[in-house]
């Protein structure tokens, strides 16, 4: 049987996380910000190995449970193993979530890096928010790619000649409306949330930025090129035949090409790099009736 793809991808999912936040964010998001003093429940949808649960539960009242939930059972059972140990409730159930019926008993719903992949995010909105009790809150950690994109830079290289934002910009709104499935999905659920009645909505920006410099003594470098920074574009034509069956141009398609492979010729362990994932962070509170 094939394997579920995210289940593929445990290495990348555990080399990557760390390029986000730095933990004094967290902090003051969970303590400043939303200002959790009593323990919750959370609910975690695509929780993957547990990666939120692993950032929020140090700064969370004790007592404080977390369910994740995730459709990869290695996912799954990598986060029973990474849990086991650790001082938390926590408990992990593999499901389809479109299958599962869970029940509205959580103080919070979250999800981080989630609602991009799923192709009607408005649906999965509303289950997130069917599981939360009155006044529970909702907050949804997501990207918004073309600040990502637009948030990289690499010393003595114009940003125009490795990244060409118009290009991205038209790619990644060509394969929303395509597949429903949206990138830059971190900056539309402020409006998403309010319509579908959340109230208090407000949105955050993930603080980190990445500094990769030739003194760097981390595996920062390693943990770009696995979230795709400066990685080899592969075998020209079938590079280009991909773009342009997406809606890009013949002649934007080899430009594309030619960015790409520069960046991934000229990036590596000893040069100077900044980036910031430009996550955002949208909540707010549950009112019923
Ligand atoms: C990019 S990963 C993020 C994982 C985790 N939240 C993290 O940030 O490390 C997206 C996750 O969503 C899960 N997922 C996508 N669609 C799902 C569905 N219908 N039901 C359950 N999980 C789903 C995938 O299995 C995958 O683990």
């Amino acid at each position: 049987m094939e394997q579920y793809y995210w289940d593929g991808k445990i290495d990348y999912l555990s080399n990557t996380r760390g390029l986000y936040y730095n933990d004094d964010y967290i902090e003051f998001l969970v303590r400043t910000v939303w200002k959790i003093e009593r323990p919750v429940r959370i609910i975690d949808f695509g929780c993957g190995y547990g990666f939120l649960g692993l950032k929020l539960l140090p700064f969370l009242p004790q007592g404080s449970t977390y369910t994740g939930i995730d459709a990869g059972v290695q996912l799954i059972e990598r986060a029973r193993k990474v849990y086991k140990d650790l001082p938390y409730e926590a408990e992990f159930i593999a499901a389809d979530i479109w299958d599962a019926n869970i029940e509205r008993k959580y103080d919070m719903a979250v999800c981080h890096a989630f609602l991009l992949h799923i192709s009607d995010p408005i649906e999965m909105l509303k289950k997130m928010l069917n599981c939360v009790t009155d006044r529970g809150k909702i907050a949804c950690f997501e990207p918004h790619w073309i600040s990502a994109m637009a948030n990289q830079h690499l010393h003595e290289i114009r940003q125009s000649q490795i990244i060409q934002l118009g290009l991205l910009q038209k790619l990644f709104e060509d394969d929303a409306l395509r597949t429903g499935k949206d990138g830059n999905i971190g900056m539309k659920l402020p409006i998403y949330l309010t319509k579908l009645g959340v109230k208090n909505v407000e949105c955050r920006v993930s603080d980190k930025v990445n500094f990769l410099n030739p003194y760097s003594k981390t595996n920062l470098f390693e943990s770009l090129r696995e979230d795709g920074v400066g990685a080899h574009p592969g075998e020209r034509e079938p590079f280009i035949r991909n773009l342009v069956d997406r809606g890009v141009s013949e002649e934007e398609a080899r430009q594309q090409y030619e960015n790409e492979l520069l960046f991934s010729i000229t990036f590596d362990n000893d040069s100077w790099f900044t980036c910031a994932s430009n996550m955002k962070i949208t909540f707010g509170t549950v009112m019923r009736g």
